[in-house]
């Protein structure tokens, strides 16, 4: 039987409550489809600074590399909040191990299933059969550019006095875009929707510039896949607008990340994005959502995004197709069925249908 590593990471806030979810349906559907998963805990993030001083400890990262996937839950929250610039953050771990593993590629769908074009904030006929696929650039970009801070700048305080200097970069090499972009293209052609559209601000950055050069490079060696170039700010607007003429979207780390929050509202909830993370190193697969201090510890977070990136781990990880289909396949069986977290619950939604965290994975094992 095969077996496979998997380097879990439950991390801070809501992070542990709803990994320890994702587990039981990774080891319900191994079962189930013939495989077996050794499932290990290691520290990230805020609980790792708290243990060790250090938001990635070494060992960490070493799990991470000698595992066949790594699932992460989510890092950070206020107690970790603080003023000081030299101190360590939660959210370093999370960055430092999309690096350190190489994971360039960022790959978050977002799929409106048809039980909850009622969650939505927009109107349902808006959203109804929505299927994207948000390709964003993950190692790269302002997060990752040359940072400088100086405390006593002169002429930077208020009124021209010294004060705190800062700047974050925003860089890219040709080939960090390409991989990508090329990515993109790739994922569209399988895709029945199968089009890819470019986000930038070429208008005005010049990593944009460089961006929709290598883009329409690549778009060219693609003639029979429909491709657009879109600025940022008018794709903000159009994902709200008229989300359905999106198909795969394809952009900058910073963008991405905004972008693809917005676009979450779309499906009802941030809380049911997945979201996987490729490159050359272990895969890493997490929910797209924070640790949402606000409802941490109180049983109730939705543990959809993190059952769906677990399908993601077995299509792109592990190469269990099938396994994956049968994730998917249950979550929408589950929704069909009326099972609802709060955050998914349209205005109406029977009492009796609300489910706290635990108890929604149930209903999907039921239905596994
Ligand atoms: P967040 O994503 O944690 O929460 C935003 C809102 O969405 C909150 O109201 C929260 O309750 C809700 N929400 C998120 N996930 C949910 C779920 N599964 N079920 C129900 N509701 C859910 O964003 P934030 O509040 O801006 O950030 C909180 C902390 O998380 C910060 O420290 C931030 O850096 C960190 N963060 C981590 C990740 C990650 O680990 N990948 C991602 C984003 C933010
Ligand atoms: C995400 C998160 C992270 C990011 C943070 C926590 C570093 O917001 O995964 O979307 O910005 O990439
Ligand atoms: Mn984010």
């Amino acid at each position: 039987m095969k077996s496979y590593q998997i380097c879990c990471l439950p991390g801070d806030g809501i992070g542990p409550e709803i990994l320890a979810q994702g587990v039981r349906v990774l080891e319900a559907v191994a079962a189930r489809c013939g495989f077996a998963v050794r499932c290990e805990n290691h520290a990230i993030g805020g609980v790792a600074i708290d243990a060790t001083g250090t938001p990635l400890p070494d060992e960490t990262l070493a799990a991470a590399e000698a595992a066949d996937a790594v699932l992460l839950a989510s890092v950070g929250g206020p107690r970790w909040d603080t003023t000081d610039p030299a101190a360590p953050r939660p959210e370093q771990g999370l960055l430092g191990i999309r690096k350190a593993l190489g994971l360039y590629l960022n790959l978050r769908p977002v799929h409106v299933f048809d039980a909850l074009v009622d969650a939505s904030s927009l109107k349902p006929e808006l959203v109804r059969g929505v299927d994207m696929l948000i390709v964003r650039e993950l190692t790269g970009g302002l997060y990752f550019g040359a940072r400088e801070r100086i405390e006593d700048a002169p002429g930077k305080g208020v009124d021209g006095a010294p004060g705190v200097w800062c700047s974050d970069a925003l860089e890219y090499g040709e080939g960090e875009i390409d991989r990508v972009v090329r990515f993109a293209f790739e994922a569209a052609a399988g895709r029945p929707g199968g089009h890819v559209c470019s986000v930038d601000k070429a208008n005005v950055l010049g990593t944009s510039k460089l961006w929709r050069d290598v883009a329409e490079r690549v778009a060219a060696e693609n003639p029979d896949i429909p491709f657009e170039n879109m600025l940022v700010d008018n794709c903000a607007m159009q994902l709200v607008a008229r989300p359905a003429q999106f198909d795969v979207l394809v952009t900058e780390n910073t963008f991405g990340d905004i972008l693809s929050d917005e676009a979450s509202m779309l499906t009802g909830s941030l809380g049911m994005l997945a979201s996987a993370s490729l490159g050359s190193g272990t895969p890493l697969f997490e929910p797209s959502h924070g640790s949402a201090p606000d409802i941490a510890g109180l049983g109730i977070a939705n543990p959809l995004a993190q059952i769906l990136s677990v399908a993601l781990l077995c299509r792109h990880g592990l190469g269990e197709a099938k396994a994956a289909d049968m994730i998917e396949a249950a979550v929408e069986q589950t929704l069909n069925d009326g099972w609802r977290t709060r955050d998914i619950a349209a205005p109406g939604t029977p009492e009796g249908c609300i489910l706290g965290t635990d108890a929604m994975c149930d209903k999907v094992l039921e239905r596994l």
